[in-house]
């Protein structure tokens, strides 16, 4: 191990902040508008099995590349490769990381605007909430205050550190965080509507089984997961020699699992117990659909709906928090470790550039919605530019780097702690990320352009 380069204090810790990085606005934003959309259990189902075979062969490469080379993504690929172009995988999940983590801020902002506005109780008196989030987003100095402030917090973790930082935020808010969806369910479950709810996300319809549903189920699990981008390979770094690679990365995918599917039954006998709305109403779920189904489904005792609504933002914007650090520390450990900068100067130059970058996405929702290419926003344009080419072909080159390229003696070692622990999974892991995951990703990738043309 290098001398003075930064770890995780416990393996708690390490699992709490690889958790904290998955967990984030995909479980509780995106996965129930996906579910919705694809018609319920069936994607479910897939979307597990994708978890299963793509998402953790996945993680555990990125595991053992960053641990073995105890760096970040593009020092890591340059000592496993030296003088090859393999370095580039490094680069582009950096760059993805930066790019992510600028429009990702603005979404945070968003939930740290609707949890201080639900506290407050002006969330409440507010019956209109397609205006409520129209006015809000296109109000270009009030989103972007938000944003700021969501980078603000973010850059003072990072700045603290590993341990100090990362790591001992992490053990405070991913317990907070489960705890606040396990009331929500409870909630959840005495909501009238639960019955129907239930039954749509349990109850699987193979009838709705296209190749379409199967492909989201795969981009989801991939983005859930935060494969692809460094984080989960510079968290690595910060492991200790004794960390199973295999089964912290299995229960990291276990608790993104589990929260991503509460957060289902959360959301789903909300909407179920409320007459008129769809489950498949889209991206504004959340933000439009989901505060008056609160309303709604709490009017007789208000009051519950306050706590439900406030309650459910804070957790929104926990789950964006962890993330978003994880995004971060991506790119500034590179910025740090190789560029010779301090931790704190390169966190404040990474604040700082992606919030140049992130005030650009926030005002696509006001003065500069007419700014389009391809007819996409910025905002859009770098959720798909990051999500649908940079990832899928960064997820790609990685697989084919561990199976095809890496030695597999480190490989073998990696997972198995130098011969420590016993290997049976290790032969099923390079089968799958030799020969599955690559013909996996291609296919995703390859409906991303058909969906782009
Ligand atoms: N996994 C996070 C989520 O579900 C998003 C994310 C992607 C975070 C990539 C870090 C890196 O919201």
């Amino acid at each position: 191990m290098e001398e003075g380069h930064a770890n995780f204090g416990s393996r708690m810790g390490a699992i709490l902040a690889a958790a904290g990085s998955a967990v984030g606005l995909g479980n509780v934003w995106r996965f129930p508008t996906e579910v919705g959309n694809n018609g319920g259990a069936a994607f479910i189902l897939v979307y597990v099995i994708c978890i299963l075979v793509i998402g953790i062969p996945i993680m555990v490469s990125e595991f053992v590349i960053g641990r073995h080379t105890q760096s970040n993504m593009i020092d890591g690929f340059r000592r496993l490769a030296p003088g090859k172009w393999w370095r580039i995988i490094g680069y582009q999940g950096v760059i993805a990381a930066f790019i992510i983590l600028s429009y990702y801020i603005v979404v945070s902002g968003w939930t740290l605007y609707y949890s201080v506005e639900s506290v407050a109780g002006q969330l409440a008196e507010n019956r209109r909430y397609d205006e409520y989030f129209q006015a809000f987003v296109s109000n270009p100095w009030l989103s972007l205050a938000y944003a700021v402030v969501f980078m603000a917090i973010v850059h003072v973790v990072i700045s603290r550190g590993v341990q100090k930082g990362i790591e001992k935020c992490s053990k405070v808010m991913m317990p907070m965080l489960l705890l606040i969806i396990g009331i929500l369910v409870v909630c959840a479950f005495s909501m009238p509507g639960i019955d129907d709810g239930l039954v749509f996300l349990l109850k699987p319809d193979f009838s709705k089984l296209t190749v379409s549903v199967v492909l989201s189920a795969m981009g989801q699990a991939f983005f859930s997961l935060s494969l692809a981008m460094g984080c989960m390979c510079t968290y690595a770094s910060y492991f200790s020699p004794k960390t199973k690679l295999v089964s912290s990365a299995m229960s990291v995918a276990v608790i993104d699992t589990i929260v991503a599917v509460f957060s289902g039954f959360i959301i789903f006998p909300a909407v179920f117990s409320v007459p008129g709305i769809e489950a498949d109403a889209g991206p504004g779920l959340v933000f439009i659909t989901l505060p008056s189904v609160f309303d709604m489904a709490f009017h007789s005792v208000p009051f519950l709906g306050y706590v439900f609504s406030g309650l459910f933002y804070l957790l929104l914007f926990l789950a964006a928090l962890t993330s978003a650090m994880s995004l971060h520390e991506s790119v500034t450990a590179y910025v740090h470790e190789s560029l010779g900068m301090s931790r704190r100067k390169a966190s404040f130059l990474v604040s700082v550039s992606c919030m140049a970058l992130g005030m650009m996405c926030c005002l696509s929702f006001g003065p500069l919605r007419e700014v389009t290419v391809a007819g996409m926003t910025i905002f859009d344009l770098f959720d798909f530019f990051s999500s649908k080419i940079l990832l899928p072909l960064g997820g790609f080159l990685l697989v084919i780097f561990t199976g095809h390229y890496l030695d597999g003696r480190i490989v073998k070692d990696e997972i198995t702690n130098r011969g420590t622990i016993p290997s049976r999974v290790y032969g099923v892991f390079i089968f799958l990320v030799r020969w599955v995951v690559p013909v996996a990703i291609t296919m995703i990738f390859v409906r991303g352009i058909i969906e782009m043309l």
